[in-house]
C-alpha cells in the first residue's frame, strides 16, 4: 500500500530491499526496506508532504560519510542524490522554486566576504562537496578548500555543520533551502544556527539546496592549498580505510583523538573494528565490523576517558536505529 502510493508520485524512483552498507563510507549497516530517489524538488516536496501527513518516519542519506546503521536495517531512506546541480546565482531556475521566509535583499547577490568580492553560487543537497569543489576550482572561485577531504554532500555537510579546526560549512553559507510538508522556502544566513557540528533545521524539513559564496582566485592557487590540506589530512588520518571520521565531538578546549589516545586504546578491537593506530577518534573497519561491535567499542571509549580524564564524549557520529 504504503509503496505502491509512493510509486504515484511523479519522478520519484522507490526501490525495495536496497542495501545501504556499499553507500556508507563505514561499510556498515542493513537494507532499507524502501528507499526513495526523487528526482524533482516537487517530487521531492510530493513525497515529504504524503510521509508527513501519515506520520510516517524516513531517514535522509546524505554521502554516507558520518554514519552508524543498524545491522537489521531501515524502513524508509530517501537520498538527495539526484538532486544535484550547481549553477551561479541567477543563472539558474531552480533557485526560484520555492519562495523566501523574507523577501531576498540585493546584499545577498553581491558583496563582501573577509574583504574579498565573492561570487554566490546555487547548489542542490545532493551535490557531493568535491564535486563542488572541482568545479569552483575550474571557475577560479576559492573559499572551500580548507573543506577538502571532507567527504560529504551539500546536505551532509550542512547538517553537520562539518569543518575543520581551521573553518567550518557555515562560514561559507549565503542562504539555504528547506524542504518540509509545506512546500520549499529559503532562509538566508542570518537566519540559520549553526554550531561545532550542528545545525537546526525546522521540525520535519530538510535541506534541499544552498547558496555557497565564494572569492576569486586562480585555479592553480586555489589547487595547492587543497595539495596541502589533503597532505596533512593524509599524514594524520587513517584515509582510505572504512570509517565514519571522528566518532566523537571534541569537548571544549580539547581533542576528542588525544584523550583516547592518552588512555592508551589505539588499536582496541571487537571484530573487525579497530580504533584506529593513526588517529584515536577514528574507528576503522577492517571488513565485516557490525554496528553492534562497533557501539560496543563506543561505550568501552567513553567509559575509559570517562574513568581516566572525568571527560564525557559526545558521539559525533549519526547512529541510526540503535540506542546510544
Ligand atoms: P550523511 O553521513 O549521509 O548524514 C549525516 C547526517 O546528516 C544524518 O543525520 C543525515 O540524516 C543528515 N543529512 C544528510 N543530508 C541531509 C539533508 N539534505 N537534509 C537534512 N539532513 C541531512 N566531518 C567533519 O566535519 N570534518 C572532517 O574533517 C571530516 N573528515 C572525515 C574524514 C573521513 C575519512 C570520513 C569518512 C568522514 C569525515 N567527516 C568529517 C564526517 C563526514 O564527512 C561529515 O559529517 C559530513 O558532513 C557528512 O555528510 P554526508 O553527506 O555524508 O551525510
Ligand atoms: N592527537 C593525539 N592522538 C591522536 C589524535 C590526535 O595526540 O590519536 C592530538 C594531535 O597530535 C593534536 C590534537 O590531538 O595535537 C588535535 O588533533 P587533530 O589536529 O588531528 O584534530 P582533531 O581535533 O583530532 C579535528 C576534527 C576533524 C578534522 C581535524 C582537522 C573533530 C571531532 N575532529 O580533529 O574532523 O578533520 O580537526 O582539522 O572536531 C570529523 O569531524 O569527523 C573529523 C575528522
Amino acid at each position: 500500500m504504503l509503496s505502491k502510493d509512493l510509486e504515484r508520485i511523479e519522478d520519484l524512483q522507490v526501490r525495495k530491499s536496497v542495501p545501504l552498507l556499499p553507500l556508507t563510507s563505514f561499510r556498515i549497516g542493513g537494507p532499507a526496506y524502501l528507499f526513495l530517489v526523487p528526482r524533482t524538488l516537487k517530487a521531492l516536496e510530493q513525497t515529504i508532504s504524503y510521509l508527513s501527513n501519515r506520520s510516517i518516519s524516513y531517514k535522509v542519506l546524505g554521502q554516507g560519510s558520518n554514519l552508524l546503521i543498524n545491522d537489521k536495517g531501515m524502513k524508509i531512506v530517501m537520498t538527495l542524490a539526484a538532486l544535484n546541480r550547481i549553477h551561479f546565482h541567477g543563472k539558474s531556475k531552480f533557485e526560484h522554486e520555492g519562495r523566501w521566509q523574507v523577501p531576498s535583499n540585493a546584499s545577498l547577490q553581491h558583496g563582501t566576504a573577509h574583504g574579498h568580492p565573492f561570487k554566490t553560487v546555487s547548489v542542490e543537497a545532493g551535490c557531493r562537496l568535491k564535486s563542488l569543489l572541482s568545479w569552483s576550482i575550474r571557475n577560479g572561485l576559492c573559499g572551500l578548500e580548507n573543506l577538502s577531504g571532507i567527504p560529504a554532500s551539500i546536505g551532509g555537510a550542512i547538517a553537520m555543520n562539518a569543518g575543520t579546526n581551521k573553518c567550518s560549512m557555515a562560514e561559507a553559507i549565503d542562504a539555504v533551502q528547506f524542504t518540509g510538508p509545506d512546500g520549499s522556502c529559503w532562509f538566508r544566513r542570518d537566519q540559520l544556527q549553526f554550531d561545532y557540528r550542528s545545525f537546526r533545521l525546522p521540525d520535519k524539513a530538510l535541506i534541499s539546496a544552498a547558496r555557497i559564496q565564494f572569492g576569486k582566485s586562480s585555479p592553480d592557487q586555489i589547487r595547492r592549498n587543497v595539495r596541502k590540506v589533503m597532505c596533512k589530512r593524509r599524514t594524520t588520518q587513517p584515509i582510505g580505510k572504512p570509517s565514519a571520521g571522528c566518532v566523537f565531538r571534541n569537548p571544549p578546549g580539547d581533542s576528542a583523538g588525544k584523550l583516547i589516545d592518552q588512555c592508551g586504546l589505539k588499536g582496541l578491537r571487537i571484530g573487525d573494528a579497530e580504533v584506529s593506530k593513526k588517529h584515536a577518534n577514528f574507528i576503522v573497519n577492517h571488513g565485516k565490523a557490525s554496528a553492534v561491535q562497533v557501539m560496543d567499542l563506543l561505550e568501552i571509549i567513553r567509559e575509559r576517558v570517562k574513568k581516566e580524564t572525568d571527560v564525557e564524549l559526545v558521539p559525533e557520529v549519526s547512529i541510526w536505529g540503535m540506542e546510544t
